[in-house]
């Protein structure tokens, strides 16, 4: 557990184990530098404050008294953030984040760079420094036998801000970024589980441990009751494996019992093999990742209930593992789904999209205001923006623009794809009503396409994470593994949709 605290004391005599300050590229130091005495360390050791440089200056004797330097810390670590121009909060948290791992050797923190942004954005940066600091520092632990130097959580972050600054809004805000760690956490904690480890019945008892916790209603329906329900889709993918499926269902209530709830899903599919249309080796070696988006949506229950944000939400989560087997469903055969719509398999590796289908409608049947799904959906996702970006494709632009909206305040990249009109007869089956796969390009919008039958009238996006929810060599906020993108975005976006957040 971090304890956070704020502080208008000088950096100079702020006593932590640690103080990181920001350094301009150009010649401009960063709040606290002149301070500490340090203006000319920097150029002294021939750096020039471009991202990524850092210089780390320790100061007690070994008395432990404080050094002539003229700074209380225990040492200083001055991280170059480039021009001054292009500072803003997404550089402050990815900053923060790189040197996170360093940070925590020393317990205790301290940081003027909130500072470095000026008063209107004081209460967006002291939270933008909670969190990089907080999703920087997270590793995963639970296989090594072998302790590390930076094992261990932040003891303490000191906030260094200026007195003119509210200063319960800045209590709030690290509030709300503790509680945002502790979801990205705990969503990136599900990814990196091997398969082996948290089979469907696994993720659905853990969620409810996590709601029982929460105060959220949770109901978790198993593979008879999904029978029983018509849910074709998620038991079509899930007849392969030993492992049967379940639906997670979350009602979080937040708002009055007649205000209409958003709707979330995520894809949970506990391991993704391909089914009978195998994966290759590689292209399953990372594939425990495939209930990223599911995670991402638990995650994101949990830090709404936390911050008590007034919204209604239901989320209705499938599980299912997508294995080969005598009783793996074939390509070609009609699936049933919630609701009464048919699709041919035409490919058991686009399975993500059939067990979506029945979490929607169910989700639809329930007069949502609008449907926000996510999942590692597709590789042409990737193709298309890359590793770091989601894509965000939907019934809605109005929707759509919002969920970007709320990402880059988060700095969760989502850039928007069309749903393109000409590209649903890609999905037209000769036997039934749809069938899974489109041609060969395009395959971000043909999946889409499959969901958009199944939503309704409501407003509905969908958010293709199939590249930044998993990081194979880790990025600024966090080490290689499940990055829990998008719960930021998604809590930031169910804020600012209950008018809830305060500046
Ligand atoms: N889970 C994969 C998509 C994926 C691939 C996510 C790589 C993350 C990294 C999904 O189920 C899948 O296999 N999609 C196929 C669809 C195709 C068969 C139409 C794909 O993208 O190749
Ligand atoms: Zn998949
Ligand atoms: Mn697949």
């Amino acid at each position: 557990m971090t304890t956070y605290a704020f502080s208008t004391e000088s950096p100079a005599d702020i006593d932590a184990g640690l103080l990181i300050l920001p350094v301009f590229e150009g010649g401009d130091p960063g709040p606290g530098v002149r301070e500490t005495g340090l203006r000319e360390a920097f150029g002294a050791a021939k750096l020039s404050g471009k991202k990524g440089e850092t210089l780390l200056v320790t100061g007690r004797d070994r008395n432990g008294g404080r050094d002539a330097a003229g700074f209380a810390a225990g040492a200083v670590l001055l991280v170059g953030v480039g021009p001054k121009t292009e500072f803003d909060v997404t550089a402050l948290r990815r900053a923060l984040g790189r040197v996170a791992g360093t940070a925590r050797r020393f317990g205790s923190v301290a940081t003027t760079f909130p500072l470095a942004l000026g008063a209107r954005h004081a209460t967006e940066a002291v939270q933008a420094a909670a969190e990089g600091l907080g999703l920087g520092a997270y590793r995963f632990r639970r296989y090594k036998t072998t302790q590390k130097d930076d094992d261990g959580p932040l003891e303490t972050v000191t906030i260094l801000g200026s007195a003119n600054w509210d200063a319960r809004a800045a209590r709030d805000a690290v509030v709300r970024a503790d509680v945002l760690i502790d979801a990205v956490a705990w969503a990136r904690d599900l990814v990196n589980t091997p398969a082996g480890d948290l089979p469907p019945a696994e993720i659905a008892k853990v969620a409810k441990a996590m709601a029982k916790q929460e105060g959220i209603a949770c109901t978790i329906w198993n593979e008879t009751q999904l029978a029983q329900g018509g849910f074709g889709g998620i038991l079509g993918v899930g007849k392969g494996s030993i492992n049967p499926p379940r639906m997670i269902e979350l009602t979080y209530r937040g708002a009055g019992a007649r205000t209409a709830p958003i709707a979330l899903t995520g894809k949970g599919i506990a391991f993704d093999s391909g089914g009978l249309s195998l994966k290759d080796a590689s292209g399953m070696e990372t594939m425990k990742m495939d209930m990223g988006g599911a995670a991402s949506i638990l995650g994101t229950m949990k830090a709404i209930a936390r911050l008590k944000v007034k919204i209604n939400v239901i989320a209705a989560i499938p599980c299912s593992e997508n294995m080969p087997s005598g009783s793996a469903q074939k390509p070609g055969d009609v699936i049933t789904h919630r609701g009464g719509k048919t699709s041919e398999v035409l490919n058991t590796d686009a399975e993500g999209r059939l067990v979506l289908a029945d979490a929607l409608a169910y989700l639809a049947e329930h007069e949502p205001v609008c449907i926000v799904d996510t999942a590692t959906l597709t590789g042409a996702c990737m193709v298309a923006l890359g590793t770091d970006v989601g894509g965000a494709i939907g019934t809605s632009d109005e929707l759509a623009a919002e969920l970007i909206r709320a990402s880059t305040a988060t700095g969760e990249p989502i850039w928007q794809l069309p749903l393109f009109a000409d590209y649903r007869t890609l999905i037209d089956s000769k036997v039934a009503d749809i069938k899974n796969i489109g041609k060969r390009y395009a395959g971000a919008i043909t999946a889409s396409w499959f969901l958009a039958e199944f939503v309704g009238d409501t407003p509905w996006v969908h958010l293709d994470i199939a590249g930044p929810a998993y990081s194979e060599h880790g990025n600024d906020l966090g080490p290689a593994g499940g990055t829990g993108m998008p719960v930021r975005t998604l809590v930031r976006f169910l804020q600012d949709r209950a008018g809830a957040r305060k500046r």
